[in-house]
């Protein structure tokens, strides 16, 4: 299957190519997303280093002059697409969301320029200054005790986690009105967050567009503020890649180092001591959300190791088929098929993979590597996929799940990057 399978991966990202940006999936989301290109980049970069380049430098060029990285840019029109530019209120060209999403972009543009350094190196001087000045607006607008805070589910890019549920709680719908969603048109209800939670989304996106997304009223008074355990472990790997950046072009290092030194510490304060595992806490009561989820396990890839954690990733691949679940399945929440509740995310895996070996812990590695081939192998470059029986769901012909098929999870693809 390896080469085959390796063609039909490429071919699933030349599909989904729009010429300068890459759409995660034709029809379901026909704009340029965040962490999905910087995801699509690393894919090219196998095959493509050029276009890789064009991908990272597309997405880039719309940061806003905070430095904020939007988690959407809508570069064309797509009649029909619910929330689209008009509800976003950026008033932007190209129009882009006015939340941002998990800064995968350092890591992977530097993975990217391994793949051919020669070529990359002018690339990667281009863009260090713009992610130095993202993960700058990170460290003041949005970091809290050494926490990363997100202001809505989507900047965290698991929409429905079980993390958000009790901060949700208090978010104020009355204002929502009547809309159609996209998604029901593309994927199966039970597949996708629920209509009260898609009616709490929005009244989070009209309170960030009728303060003219200003952080600090949003950080006052917006409706959601959560410590993400998923965004802090994943800056705090972007601010070590950067790092690595900086040095290798020169640059100065003492601001990220201090960014580092900021985000270990603050890791440490999402343990839930009652648990034993790393969780997101709602910043405006305190409270841990009490889900183990795959972003907890994305600890490794931040460069802290920790035996309880294994032995919950142990437990779960005693009693899954499929690692890693995006919920744990103990959770009386857990839905096997339902998004970002249950179903394993072949993004997630590849980023815990890559963490594990970097720790080694060469088994666990191993077998979240092989349970990422086996699903993809099975039944193609799904969204997501049952940890239960393998079953695909969501989207299909998805790009980040061909690009990570590339990068990582082929038979001809290293499970270390660096
Ligand atoms: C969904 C996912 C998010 C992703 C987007 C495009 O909203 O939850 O992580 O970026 O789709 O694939």
């Amino acid at each position: 299957m390896g080469n085959d399978a390796d063609q039909a991966a490429r071919e699933v990202l030349r599909d989904n190519d729009r010429g300068t940006y890459t759409v995660p999936t034709d029809n379901l989301y026909p704009f340029q997303w965040n962490w999905d290109s910087c995801f699509a980049a690393w894919g090219f970069s196998t095959f493509d280093v050029p276009r890789a380049w064009v991908e990272i430098e597309t997405l880039l060029a719309n940061q806003w002059e905070n430095g904020m990285m939007p988690h959407m840019v809508f570069h064309d029109t797509a009649p029909g697409y619910f929330p689209g530019p008009e509800v976003w209120g950026t008033g932007r060209t190209p129009p882009t969301s006015g939340i941002t999403q998990p800064p995968v972009a350092a890591t992977l543009a530097r993975a990217v320029y391994k793949a051919d350094p020669d070529y990359g190196r002018t690339h990667m001087a281009s863009v260090f200054g713009i992610l130095l000045g993202w993960h700058r607006w990170f460290m003041t607008e949005r970091v809290e005790r050494g926490m990363v805070a997100v202001t809505h589910p989507w900047e965290t890019g698991r929409d429905n986690a079980v993390d958000w549920d009790a901060a949700m709680g208090t978010v104020d719908t009355s204002g929502v009105g009547e809309y159609k969603r996209r998604d029901l048109q593309e994927v199966a209800a039970d597949q996708r967050p629920k209509k009260a939670e898609y009616d709490k989304y929005l009244a989070m996106v009209y309170f960030g567009r009728e303060c003219g997304w200003d952080e600090a009223v949003i950080r006052e008074a917006g409706p959601f503020r959560v410590a993400d355990v998923g965004m802090t472990f994943i800056l705090l790997r972007a601010c070590r890649d950067l790092l690595a950046m900086a040095r290798d072009l020169g640059e100065p290092a003492e601001e990220i180092a201090g960014w580092i030194a900021t985000l270990e510490a603050g890791a440490r304060n999402h343990w839930n001591p009652d648990g034993e595992y790393f969780d997101s806490i709602d910043l405006r009561t305190g409270a841990f959300a009490g889900a183990l989820t795959n972003a907890s396990f994305l600890c490794w890839y931040a460069g802290i190791d920790d035996a309880r954690m294994l032995g919950h990733l142990e437990r779960q691949a005693a009693a899954l088929t499929y690692l890693v679940p995006s919920l744990d399945p103990d959770h009386p929440e857990f839905d096997a098929l339902r998004y970002w509740r249950g179903p394993v995310w072949g993004i997630v895996n590849t980023l815990i993979g890559l963490g594990l070996a970097e720790t080694g812990h060469d088994e666990l590695a191993r077998r979240v590597r092989k349970d990422s081939r086996r699903l993809i192998e099975a039944s193609g470059f799904f969204e997501y996929f049952s940890p239960l029986d393998g079953t695909p769901a969501g989207g299909g012909h998805f790009s980040w799940t061909a690009a990570v098929w590339l990068a990582w999870a082929s038979p001809a693809a290293n499970e270390r990057i660096f």
